[in-house]
């Protein structure tokens, strides 16, 4: 099995460093949706704010109510990744709405992994370009959007697909590079595709390892070919750097292939664990020895929180 190893995770204390300097801050509270609750109060608990939790009730006919908490503070930070979007997008109008009705002045999403950013042209003629729809539409809600290593291809800035100056794109990638630095790890690290060579060599650089990139070929959600650049893996441990799993393919084969090359274990590395249906059973088949992921969204393999990255990208936003 799958193991993933290494200390459980833990929040660092409270910092009220510079809270007081961001006018946002001094009347604000953190909002936390159902199966958000920990990371929320991380949150909240970095940025020294009280949080409440929103109420969500699914009926039998799929249509969602939700319900506030009643709120002093004039300003929100909703807090929710959005994975599993549809329904989330829905909740997340309803309450922006609720909320301005009640009064409050600003809204915030703190939404670590952002939904519908890969389909980011039109491949066939008529397909909706959902990053752009779906930007449009957050910006109309909320007044700022922090997200994490949102999947930007052919884009370079995260206000390019969520109009407003209040938009802000985290790497995760320090973040990570310091949780390879306290396991110790002399491993080669390995990027399945161009688009990972941004995180992997920035892990690179800051743990002095090095670092190769693959070549990857999607025809299809679950058919991914990888190429594997000519390099010496014999009884070479191993990291797999990506900012998504998400069928687990393309981690896949990509371990298959250092398997079959002789590579000594495989650790994946990855920000969004996103792991669909049977993602994670798939990479245990591949031969992957380790997964670790942050907490953007909740799994077995968490072990970096993103709190304290947020909360520093929240007190310098001017919003
Ligand atoms: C796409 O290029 C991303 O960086 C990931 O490699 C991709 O989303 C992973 O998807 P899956 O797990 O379905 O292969």
């Amino acid at each position: 099995m799958v193991i993933p190893s290494g200390p459980r995770i833990s929040y660092p204390a409270t910092s009220l460093i510079d809270m007081m300097a961001n006018p946002f801050l001094q009347n604000a509270a953190v909002l936390a949706y159902p199966e958000y609750i920990p990371q929320a109060q991380a949150l909240a608990v970095q940025l020294g704010l009280p949080h409440h939790r929103v109420s969500v009730h699914k009926f039998p006919d799929g249509e969602s109510r939700v319900a506030l908490p009643s709120l002093a503070a004039e300003n929100i930070i909703l807090c929710r990744s959005l994975n599993q979007p549809n329904d989330k997008l829905v909740e997340l109008m309803l309450t922006c709405a609720t909320a301005r009705g009640m009064g409050v002045q600003r809204i915030l999403l703190v939404a670590p992994y952002l939904c519908y950013m890969r389909q980011d042209i039109a491949f066939h003629p008529g397909e909706a370009i959902s990053q752009q729809i779906i930007g449009r539409f957050l910006s109309e809600q909320v007044d700022g959007v922090i997200t994490v290593d949102p999947h930007l291809h052919r884009i370079q800035h995260l206000q390019e697909a969520i109009p407003g100056p209040a938009s802000v794109a985290i790497n995760s990638a320090p973040a990570l590079a310091g949780f390879l630095q306290s396991l110790q790890q002399n491993a080669l690290l390995v990027g399945p595709d161009e688009e990972s060579e941004q995180w992997v060599a920035t892990i690179a650089e800051q743990t002095g390892l090095d670092f190769i990139v693959a070549r990857k070929e999607r025809h299809g959600d679950r058919d991914v070919r990888i190429a594997l650049p000519e390099h010496d893996y014999h009884q070479r441990d191993i990291v797999l750097v990506d900012d998504i799993a998400s069928t687990g393919r393309t981690l896949a084969e990509c371990a298959s292939l250092l398997k079959q090359n002789g590579a000594a274990s495989i650790q994946v590395l990855v920000t969004h664990a996103l792991f669909c249906e049977d993602a994670y059973e798939y990479l245990q088949q591949a031969g992957v020895d380790r997964i670790w992921s942050t907490d953007s969204i909740h799994h077995i393999t968490n072990r970096i929180a993103l709190a304290p990255l947020l909360a520093n990208s929240i007190r310098q936003l001017e919003i």
